[in-house]
């Protein structure tokens, strides 16, 4: 067994080698003169069962072009099968046509990491879980609600709330309340246009009760910052926010400084840089 990786997350790809007792894979991942990847790859890899570890985060298009240069020169050079971890699976949320003529990316990167060579996909907690089904090889979709639950376990908040910040996200919302005993709440949010969130109604009960808002993705934030008011407004007692991918894009980091809510558990499926590690927020490792 071989672990290699890119240039995404080489923080986690280095816990998990570690974890296993294993050294990562000897590759080098630079860039030409034009821009263009060099992969080398200073190992053999002949008849090996090699694992790629690379989410396809911020900067997306770079990240998914490195993951397939390398999965093509390991397959070239003869390994037995080649894995996929994908920690983050960029391109997620564009995974149906909502409009006329829209293009349906994550089917396209499917395709892709599929043609390269990938054998096996590992991924964590997809927008959307049937994109598992845009693959026609094994997916293994690892769900982040255990280590977050764990964290919230050991916390031992009373009287908990656990609050999905839109229609999408029940069933995590839900999976994560089994797991705390709480009760749950949900947020009737609206998009009017991408990467804006209007919050529409709240169906379930928060007054004066711990929340515990839990969401796949926090990208700019609107989502749940928008929704801790919405929570604050109804009585909630104090607001807490976890997601498994931590994007934080554009004003986040802003946002989550000014808000409500008291502190923000992430995972490390994407990396933290420095001017993202405010004191609000705590990293979870899934490696
Ligand atoms: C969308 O439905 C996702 O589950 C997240 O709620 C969304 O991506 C969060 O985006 P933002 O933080 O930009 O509101």
């Amino acid at each position: 067994l071989k672990i290699f990786t890119a240039n995404a997350n080489p923080g986690l790809a280095q816990e998990i080698a570690e974890y296993l007792g294993l050294n990562l894979g000897a590759a080098k991942v630079t860039r030409f003169s034009d821009g263009e990847i060099s992969i080398a790859i200073d190992e053999s890899v002949r008849g090996a069962d090699v694992f790629v570890i690379q989410p396809t985060c911020h900067p997306v298009n770079e990240n998914i072009m490195e993951l397939l240069i390398m999965i093509d020169a390991l397959r070239r050079a003869s390994a037995r099968r080649i894995t996929a971890v994908i920690p983050y699976y960029g391109y997620a949320r564009q995974e149906r046509k909502t409009r006329a003529r829209d293009p349906i990316s994550a089917k396209l990167v499917a395709n892709l990491i599929t043609a390269a060579g990938a054998r096996r996909i590992v991924a964590m907690d997809l927008h959307a879980s049937a994109i598992q089904g845009f693959f026609d090889i094994p997916f293994d979709h690892l769900p982040g609600v255990p280590i977050l639950a764990e964290y919230y376990a050991n916390k031992k908040l009373d009287d908990v709330v656990v609050v999905s910040p839109d229609l999408g996200g029940v069933t995590r919302a839900r999976s994560l309340a089994e797991r705390l005993g709480a009760e749950i709440a949900i947020i009737d949010k609206r998009r009017p246009a991408p990467n804006v969130a209007e919050i529409m109604n709240i169906i379930g009960n928060v007054k004066g009760k711990n929340v515990i808002m839990t969401d796949d993705i926090i990208d700019t934030a609107g989502t749940i910052t928008q929704g801790a008011e919405a929570l604050k407004e109804r009585g909630a007692k104090e607001i807490f926010a976890c997601c498994t991918h931590p994007v934080l894009s554009g004003p986040a980091i802003e946002r989550l400084e000014k808000s409500v809510i008291s502190e923000v558990v992430v995972t490390n499926t994407i990396p933290l840089p420095p001017e993202k590690q405010i004191p609000k927020i705590k990293c979870l490792s899934v490696a």
